[in-house]
């Protein structure tokens, strides 16, 4: 994958304070300050934090995402965090339509396409997350449900550069659970997913990222980083601790 840049991002999810995160992001600046300069890293801090990671982050190569982001422009929306106020924080990238927004949340293909295409006009990274249950894996339903899930927002992404967004395949029953796809399982819904952008007509699919994420560990990003169709990696659990997360990112070195 010469073409593709890896991307390693880490998906705190909902954890941190500002102690921790700090000694986190201090330890991924020094640890990550050498030898990284061929793949890109971001963090996903909680919300409340991105202004924190701005300022620890400044200076190093790392980036910084958001877990989420509103549909709805400034107003009358409370709770929700615009689109606006997460460029204006220098944010990068942002997360949409994890399995936990869809399952915990109610995010439907067509919220997670609407906030796709919100982040996509404010300059913002979508990094697009899909990926099928057990229950689905186990009849049979793989690449049904991912089918489903991309189509939703082919109509959105198809007219965009592959720099503007990443997809991030994210198989529900490996996440957070210690079960890993395997190397093979990883790159086969992974050359599906990019034939599928092909044959959708979208001329950038060799060049399109495609992330795996699903309980990846410094002892399993080398082999999973190393299939042709898998473009780095998005990182829960693992990303909270400062020597496996640099480990993962030397995985897609
Ligand atoms: O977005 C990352 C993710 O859902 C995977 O979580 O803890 O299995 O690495 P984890």
């Amino acid at each position: 994958n010469g073409k593709r840049r890896p991307l390693v991002m880490g998906n705190w999810k909902m954890n941190g304070r500002l102690a921790r995160n700090e000694a986190l992001l201090t330890e991924l600046k020094a640890g990550l300050a050498s030898g990284f300069d061929a793949i890109d890293v971001a963090v996903c801090p909680p919300a409340p934090y991105l202004g924190q990671a701005s300022k620890l982050v400044a200076g190093s190569a790392i980036t910084y995402g958001a877990q989420n982001l509103s549909t709805e422009q400034d107003g009358a929306y409370t709770g929700e965090v615009s689109s606006g106020m997460l460029t204006d924080l220098g944010v990068k990238w942002v997360l949409v339509g994890h399995s936990e927004r869809r399952s915990l949340y109610g995010e439907t293909d067509e919220t997670v396409a609407k906030k796709t295409q919100v982040a996509l006009e404010a300059g913002l990274i979508p990094v697009v997350c899909i990926g099928e249950t057990l229950e689905e894996r186990k009849t049979g339903d793989t690449e049904v449900v991912l089918a489903r899930q991309l189509d939703a927002v082919l109509p959105v992404l198809g007219s965009q550069p592959a720099s503007a967004f990443v997809l991030a395949y994210e198989p529900v029953w490996a996440i957070g659970t210690g079960l890993t796809a395997t190397p093979e399982q990883a790159q086969e819904v992974h050359r599906f997913l990019r034939d599928r952008l092909a044959s959708s007509g979208y001329a950038q699919a060799q060049e399109a990222r495609i992330l795996y994420g699903g309980s990846v560990k410094a002892a399993n990003a080398g082999e999973l980083f190393a299939q042709p169709d898998v473009d780095g990696g998005l990182v829960g659990g693992a990303s909270l601790v400062a020597n496996e997360f640099i480990g993962i990112a030397k995985g897609a070195v």
